[in-house]
C-alpha cells in the first residue's frame, strides 16, 4: 500500500479502488470519476499551483487538482480572474503535473481562451494537454458553451463543465452572488444538462442553492463538484488556500478553514526576524566551521 505522509486514513479503512486515498500506482481518469459516481462515493477535488503543493496534495490522496484561473488572484495579485492569460496558466500547470503523480490534473481555460469559437477552444485546449501533460480541461459556461464541449470532447479532450457562479461573468452577474434562485432555477438546470450532454465528463455548481444543487446531482450521470452548493453534490472542491486559512480578510461564506496557516507562518516568520535581529540566529550548529 502506498504510504501517505500525512496519513490521510488509516490503511485498514482504504478502499484500494477509492478515489480519495485510494492506492492505484497511476494517475486517476475520468472512468474512475464515473465509476465513483456509480458507487455514490464522495470526493474531495483542491486547486493547486505550484509543484510542492500538488506533491503534498497528491501524497494526501486528493484524486482530482484544478489548476483554477484563481491563480489570478493568488499567484498574480489580479482582482479578478478575468486578467489571466493561457500564458498565465500553461507554467503553473505544467509545474503541477510535474509534482504530482496519481492525481488527474485539470486546467482551467482562461477567459477569452475558448468564448469565441469552438475552434479557438480547441487550440486552447491543444495547448494545455501538449505544453502540460494536463489530462483534462475546465471551462466556464452551460448552453452557450456547449458546442466548445462538443468540439473538445470529439477531439478526445476530457472536459469539466463549470455552471452557477462563474466568475469569468462576475460583470454580468454584477458581483460574486448566489446564482440560480427563484426563475433562474430551471436555466441553472438546464445549463447543467446541456454541458452533460455535449460529453462533459463533470461538472462544477458555483455557490448556489443546496436543494437545487442535490436536485442537479440526482438528474444528472456526470459527477457534480460543489463550492458553495451544499453537501448533495458527488464531489467538493475548494481554493486550497481557504482550507487551509492562508487567505486573508473575508472570505466567503462556505470556507470553513481547517488551519490556521496565515496566523503559523506569521509566528514562525516572527520568530526568525527577531532571532535575526538579536543574533541568535545562525547559531553554531547552523555554521559551517
Ligand atoms: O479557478 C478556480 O479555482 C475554480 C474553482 C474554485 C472551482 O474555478
Amino acid at each position: 500500500m502506498t504510504d501517505f505522509p500525512s496519513d490521510p486514513k488509516p490503511a485498514q479503512d482504504r478502499d484500494p479502488n477509492s478515489l480519495y486515498g485510494g492506492t492505484q500506482k497511476r494517475r486517476i481518469t475520468i472512468h474512475d470519476l464515473a465509476k465513483a459516481k456509480l458507487r455514490n462515493e464522495r470526493w474531495p477535488m483542491l486547486t493547486a499551483y505550484d509543484a510542492t503543493m500538488a506533491g503534498l496534495l497528491d501524497e494526501s490522496g486528493i484524486p482530482v487538482l484544478l489548476v483554477g484561473d484563481s491563480a489570478g488572484m493568488l499567484v498574480h495579485g489580479h482582482d479578478t480572474t478575468l486578467p489571466v492569460t493561457v500564458d498565465d496558466l500553461i507554467p503553473l500547470t505544467a509545474a503541477v503535473v510535474r509534482g504530482s503523480s496519481r492525481a488527474m490534473v485539470v486546467a482551467d481555460l482562461p477567459f477569452g481562451s475558448y468564448q469565441e469559437s469552438p475552434e479557438q477552444a480547441l487550440r486552447t485546449a491543444t495547448r494545455f494537454l501538449k505544453e502540460t501533460g494536463a489530462q483534462a480541461v475546465k471551462l466556464e459556461g452551460g448552453q452557450r458553451v456547449a458546442p466548445q464541449i462538443e468540439a473538445l470532447v470529439a477531439a478526445g479532450i476530457p472536459v469539466m463543465g463549470h455552471v452557477g457562479l462563474t466568475p469569468q461573468s462576475v460583470h454580468a452577474f454584477g458581483g460574486y452572488r448566489v446564482q440560480g434562485r427563484g426563475d433562474q432555477a430551471q436555466t441553472l438546470i438546464d445549463d447543467a444538462v446541456a454541458v452533460q450532454e455535449a460529453g462533459a465528463f463533470a461538472v462544477v455548481l458555483e455557490v448556489v442553492p443546496a436543494v437545487l444543487a442535490e436536485r442537479v446531482t440526482k438528474e444528472l450521470l456526470i459527477p457534480t463538484i460543489g463550492i458553495g452548493a451544499g453537501n448533495g453534490t458527488d464531489a467538493q472542491v475548494l481554493v486550497w488556500q481557504d482550507l487551509l486559512g492562508l487567505t486573508g480578510g473575508r472570505t466567503a461564506k462556505f470556507v470553513k478553514p481547517y488551519l490556521d496557516l496565515r496566523g503559523l507562518i506569521g509566528r514562525a516568520v516572527g520568530d526568525w526576524a527577531t532571532d535575526v535581529a538579536s543574533g541568535a540566529y545562525p547559531n553554531l550548529d547552523q555554521s559551517y566551521d
